[in-house]
């Protein structure tokens, strides 16, 4: 058995810590996501969503408790290799594209990978495959300015998937379209999930996408709950 790709034990986190206006969000949480597979976060605004996915995204560190990615525990390292983990073993999506607005699509794929070592002429390769696997190859050199919100956001997936990551974590990534481009966008990111076996955790008020997702797991007053 290989290990799990994400294993989050006894994850706490509170804001504010000893004020009187602490806010104690994540009280032990532990989630187990197997290779491959694609899991639906839900819960009510407010949760703790976002809070659980920039943890194990390594965006944000924990109170106590273990985040370990594909058997590697990433407590206690420096920042600089925290730095590395992320850009190398971990894809972002959020619910707004945060592309860059002064780079094409095409570039907004490439930086990532230029960043991580890659050779430019192999980084516009991968981004062309990538933008064309979701349908949008024809828009590889519009700023995001010119794109739609829908396309923006598929931009947003090939970018998060642009280093070949072992994780990917969604908050919300279809949170801002509208309902049937809602929907498109959604099945053009299982499919690329799917495509390259990668895991997912995508946290969704939208229980119908839930739903097409392997397993759901609620978020309810700081720990994980039966759905
Ligand atoms: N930097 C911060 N300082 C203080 N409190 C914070 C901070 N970030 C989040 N919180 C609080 O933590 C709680 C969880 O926030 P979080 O953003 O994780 O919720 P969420 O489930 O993602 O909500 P939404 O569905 O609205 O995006 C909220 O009560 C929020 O006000
Ligand atoms: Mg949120």
């Amino acid at each position: 058995m290989s290990d799990p790709v994400l294993n989050l034990k006894g994850v706490t986190k509170s804001y504010n810590a000893g004020q009187p206006n602490e806010v104690s969000v994540l009280r032990g949480i532990d989630v187990t996501l197997a290779v491959g597979e694609v899991v639906a976060l839900v819960a009510p605004s407010g949760a703790g969503k976002s809070t659980l996915l920039h943890i194990a995204g390594l965006l944000d560190l924990p109170d106590a408790g273990a985040v370990v990615i594909a058997g590697e525990d990433m407590t206690g390292l420096s920042d600089a290799r925290r730095t590395a983990a992320r850009r190398e073993d971990v894809g972002f999506i959020y619910q707004f594209h945060h592309l860059l607005p002064e780079f094409t699509a095409a570039e907004n794929i490439v930086l990532p990978q230029l960043a991580k070592g890659t050779a430019r002429a192999a980084a516009e390769t991968r981004a062309q495959a990538l933008l064309a696997e979701v349908g949008i190859a024809e828009r590889a050199s519009h700023r995001p300015a010119a794109l739609s919100g829908g396309e923006q956001q598929r931009v947003a997936f090939c970018r998060a998937l642009a280093n070949a990551p072992k994780l990917l974590l969604a908050d919300e990534p279809t949170g801002n379209l509208d309902p049937a481009t809602s929907d498109q966008v959604f099945e053009a990111l299982m499919a690329l999930v799917r495509s390259t076996g990668l895991s997912a955790l995508i946290a969704t008020h939208n229980l119908d996408l839930a739903a097409r997702m392997d397993r759901q797991i609620r978020l309810d007053a700081g720990l994980i709950v039966p759905v």
